[in-house]
C-alpha cells in the first residue's frame, strides 16, 4: 500500500431468510440464512502513522475502546499474525451510517473491512481463508462481510456459501428509536417455543404475500424470519413498521437479523415513493437497495 490512507465502506445486511433451531449445548443457535448486502454503509477510514492503534469515532452509543470490533479485528489478526506487542501504526477514523443493535451487521461489516484493510496496511499477506477463520471468532456473521452480496450461511451463521446474485431491488429500512440485542432475541425465541407459542405472526390480517421473485430461475423465496414473532411479541413497534411497509405497497417486509430493523422489499421507484409517507418522529426510515457481490466487495475492498 503506497497511499498513507485509505478509506472502505462496508456495507450492512438483511436477512431475507433466518431460520433458527434449537439451542446447541454452547449456547448457539443453528441457522439456515440467506444473507444479502444493501447500500448502506459505514465508512472507514485507516491512517498510517507511527505510535499505538487508535480510534476515533464520534457515534452515540458506539464504544471506542477495546470493545469495538474494529479494535478486536486488530488484534485478532495480529496475533494470528505471530507479531509481537500491541497493533500499531494505524488511526481509525469510524464513521457510522449503519444504525446499532438493529440487525443490519454494522459492527460485523466494520470488523469484516478491519480485517481486509490491516492486512494490507501491515503487508501481512494473509489469505482469504486465514481472514475467514479470524471473522469467524470475532462474531457468527462477521464471515459473510468478506464475500458480499447474496449468500447463504450455515452453522451458527459463520459457514457461508456465496449464491448468485439477486435481481435489484428497492430496500427501505426503518429502524426504531429501541435496539435489541441478539443474545436477548435468541433466549425469546426459546422461551416462546417452550410455551408453544405461534412461530410466526400475521401483521396484516394475512393478507400480505411473504414470497418474493428475486429474479432466480428457481422461481419466488419465501422471506421468512424465526426471530421476528419473539421480538415483535415484546415490542410491538416491530409489527407496526412491517404493517407501514406494507400498506405503501412493499412487496413484502420483515425484520432483519434479530432486529430491531425491519426491511419492506420494492421496486426501486416504489421505495423512493414510499419514503415520504414512512416517516415518523420515532423511526429511521432509509433508503437503499440490493448490492451485487461485484458493488459489496468494492466498498469493502476484498
Ligand atoms: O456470534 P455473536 O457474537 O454475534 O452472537 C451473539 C449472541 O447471539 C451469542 O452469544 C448467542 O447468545 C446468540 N446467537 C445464537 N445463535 C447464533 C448466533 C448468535 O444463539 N447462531
Amino acid at each position: 500500500m503506497t497511499t498513507r490512507s485509505v478509506v472502505l465502506r462496508p456495507a450492512a445486511k438483511i436477512n431475507l431468510t433466518l431460520r433458527v433451531g434449537p439451542r446447541r449445548a454452547d449456547g448457539y443457535h443453528d441457522v439456515r440464512t440467506l444473507l444479502q448486502s444493501i447500500a448502506l454503509g459505514d465508512a472507514i477510514t485507516f491512517t498510517r502513522r507511527p505510535g499505538p492503534l487508535s480510534l476515533q469515532s464520534r457515534a452515540p452509543g458506539i464504544p471506542a475502546d477495546r470493545t469495538n470490533l474494529v479494535l478486536r479485528a486488530a488484534e485478532a489478526l495480529w496475533k494470528a499474525a505471530g507479531r509481537s506487542g500491541e497493533p500499531r501504526d494505524v488511526h481509525v477514523r469510524l464513521e457510522k451510517q449503519i444504525p446499532a443493535a438493529a440487525g443490519l451487521g454494522g459492527g460485523s461489516a466494520d470488523a469484516a473491512a478491519a480485517l481486509v484493510a490491516f492486512n494490507g496496511i501491515w503487508d501481512l499477506r494473509r489469505q482469504r481463508k486465514d481472514l475467514i477463520e479470524i471473522a469467524a471468532t470475532l462474531g457468527s456473521d462477521v464471515p459473510f462481510f468478506l464475500y458480499g452480496g447474496t449468500a447463504f450461511a450455515t452453522g451458527r451463521g459463520e459457514e457461508v456459501y456465496p449464491v448468485d446474485d439477486i435481481g435489484r431491488l428497492g430496500v427501505v429500512i426503518i429502524k426504531p428509536s429501541f435496539g435489541v440485542g441478539t443474545p436477548d432475541a435468541y433466549r425469546w425465541l426459546d422461551e416462546d417455543r417452550a410455551d408453544g407459542a405461534e412461530p410466526s405472526l400475521k401483521f396484516d390480517h394475512g393478507r400480505a404475500n411473504r414470497s418474493v421473485d428475486v429474479g432466480w430461475a428457481t422461481g419466488p423465496i419465501e422471506i421468512v424470519n424465526d426471530l421476528e414473532a419473539p421480538v415483535a411479541r415484546r415490542h410491538p413497534g416491530i409489527g407496526e413498521m412491517i404493517s407501514a411497509c406494507l400498506r405503501e405497497g412493499a412487496l413484502t417486509a420483515a425484520m432483519t437479523g434479530s432486529g430491531s430493523a425491519v426491511f419492506g422489499l420494492f421496486s426501486e421507484a416504489n421505495a423512493k415513493r414510499a419514503i415520504p409517507k414512512l416517516q415518523r418522529p420515532d423511526w429511521l426510515v432509509v433508503l437503499s437497495r440490493t448490492l451485487t457481490r461485484k458493488e459489496a466487495e468494492r466498498r469493502t475492498g476484498v
